[in-house]
């Protein structure tokens, strides 16, 4: 189902005009008028791209993420691991934004899966982030030495609390995702795996589908590789498109969430014009099939 996802009165251009020319109001009235939601099993929706911020950190950090607000991206990831909260949290302060017009996850990570530790990292991650709660949280790795159930308990007094709105998982086998589904009292709404055109995780996505389980790509352009792919080139020149869109466009044409990361003003804005245009079946089983 396509949703339209508006921020009316989320940005003023008085809170952003100190960085932004006012054509850029335009592109994000545009970009945020075609991005689609996913709904997940907790109820809420996620937008089904958005920015991963894995090696962008200080000032860099910073102004990507107001770059790519400005541009529509509504949805950020992040984690406790890549340490960058601090920055994210004090740009998303400094273009004082509406806090529910923005879509923001975190992962614990996976030496911290005790009740307690969950519960101190997650704290941290609060308060790096300026925020009282975050829209989703993920277990980053599993470590199957940690009782699942410890894990899950203080996801739930989290989520009790207002402090986290769905739960989710990352990098997990499906063994472990069903381990998972058994111990949580809450749904666990997506699995965050690498899956991009040369890592097709469909018997996984499958797998998790029958759960109630949506994936989320991460990796969606293999660290960058998948720009100067032929194959996906040669698509791309059938809609004026780039390779990188193409890997994107397969990965939301099948509802699968991705998070594409990017430095790069041009790359941001590129990956987001993924909405208005459509792969043919024949070209999605070529890259189902041919990568
Ligand atoms: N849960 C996990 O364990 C896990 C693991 C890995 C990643 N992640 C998440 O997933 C996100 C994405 O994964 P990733 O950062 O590893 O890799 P990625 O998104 O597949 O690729 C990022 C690389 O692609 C380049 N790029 C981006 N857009 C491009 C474009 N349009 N044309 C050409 N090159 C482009 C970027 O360079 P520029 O910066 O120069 O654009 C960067 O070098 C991460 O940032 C993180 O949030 C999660």
């Amino acid at each position: 189902m396509w949703r339209f996802n508006r921020i009316s009165g989320g940005f003023s251009v008085v809170d952003v005009q100190f960085f932004f020319a006012l054509d850029f109001f335009f592109l994000i009235a545009y970009y945020v008028g075609i991005m689609k939601n996913i709904k997940l099993s907790s109820g809420h929706e996620i937008p089904i791209l958005g920015l991963g911020t894995w090696k962008l950190e200080g000032r860099q950090c910073r102004s990507v993420v107001k770059e790519a607000i400005a541009l529509g991206y509504t949805h950020i990831d992040t984690a406790w691991m890549y340490k960058n909260q601090r920055e994210i949290g004090r740009a998303l302060r400094d273009i004082r934004i509406d806090r529910e017009q923005i879509f923001l996850t975190t992962k614990i990570w996976n030496t911290h899966l005790k009740y307690d530790d969950v519960l101190t990292q997650f704290g941290e991650c609060l308060r790096d982030l300026q925020m009282d709660y975050v829209d989703l949280l993920l277990i980053h790795w599993p470590n199957d030495d940690i009782p699942y159930s410890d894990t899950f308990s203080a996801f739930k007094k989290l989520y009790d609390a207002g402090q986290v709105r769905s739960i989710g998982i990352s990098n997990f086998s499906e063994a472990q995702v069903e381990k998972a589904c058994e111990v949580s009292d809450l749904p666990i709404c997506t699995n965050q795996v690498e899956y991009n055109v040369r890592r097709n995780r469909s018997e996984l996505r499958d797998y998790c589908s029958e759960r109630g389980i949506v994936m989320t790509a991460h990796r969606p352009l293999a660290v960058g590789d998948l720009a100067n792919d032929a194959v996906l080139s040669e698509i791309g020149e059938n809609h004026g498109k780039t390779a990188a869109q193409v890997a994107l466009r397969w990965l939301i044409q099948q509802d699968i969430i991705t998070i594409p990361k990017s430095g790069s003003v041009p790359h941001l804005r590129e990956n987001l014009d993924v909405f208005d245009w459509e792969l043919t079946q024949e070209e999605m089983q070529t890259l189902d099939t041919k990568m």
